[in-house]
């Protein structure tokens, strides 16, 4: 199954590779970067090595696609975001973003989410075209939310207490976007 990569004007959208463990590893080691997911901080090599080779086994079996954002002009690699539970016959999934904070706010989020969920609606993934993209959200991830908004996404309601991790209930903004809806 060959691998959909893609270019913007800024990023290129590639497979993750093993020689990216150190940048992942740097990504979710970073407490900014994971404070609303259900994860830790990373605090070893060993735990970015596996995380590719789940994001591998995920595309391999056609559950879901995890791409690295790099810069295009040194490809260094900035983040990550792709889809999870993608369900084929239902026409949806749902989305999944992370950025290195010294790349936060240059728009890079949204440009790369742009070019995903243009491949997503328009049929190029493995996945088929898909109808509908859901992004979920824990309340008080206001950059987060301003990604999604801005890229078209509807907050659709709160689905309270919804998650638990960290050792608590967490409640989840649920937002919404339906191909019909996206502004290519
Ligand atoms: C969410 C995240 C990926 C955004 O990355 P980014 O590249 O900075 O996003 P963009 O630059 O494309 O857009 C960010 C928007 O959020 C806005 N924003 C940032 N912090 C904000 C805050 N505290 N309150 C309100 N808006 C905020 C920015 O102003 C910008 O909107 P604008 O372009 O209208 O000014 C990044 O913050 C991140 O990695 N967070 C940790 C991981 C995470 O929470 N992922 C999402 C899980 S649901």
């Amino acid at each position: 199954m060959q691998f959909p990569e893609f270019e913007t004007p800024r990023l290129k959208l590639t497979a993750l590779s093993e020689c990216d463990s150190n940048a992942i590893f740097e990504l979710f080691s970073n407490r900014e970067v994971v404070k609303y997911y259900d994860l830790e901080a990373f605090s070893e090599r060993l735990q970015a090595e596996k995380l590719i080779d789940f994001f591998h086994s995920r595309f391999d079996s056609g559950v879901g696609i995890r791409w690295a954002i790099r810069l295009k002009d040194t490809e260094q690699l900035i983040g990550t975001c792709g889809f999870n539970s993608w369900n084929s016959a239902m026409k949806n999934a749902v989305i999944g973003y992370d950025l290195m904070p010294k790349f936060w706010g240059k728009g890079y989020t949204t440009e790369a989410l742009h070019q995903i969920i243009s491949a997503a609606f328009g049929g190029l993934l493995t996945c088929g075209a898909l109808n509908r993209i859901q992004g979920d959200t824990v309340p008080g991830n206001h950059a987060s939310e301003a990604v999604l908004e801005k890229l078209g996404f509807k907050a659709e309601g709160v689905r309270r207490q919804s998650g638990y991790w960290k050792e608590q209930f967490h409640d989840l903004t649920c937002f919404g976007l339906l191909k019909s809806e996206f502004n290519r």
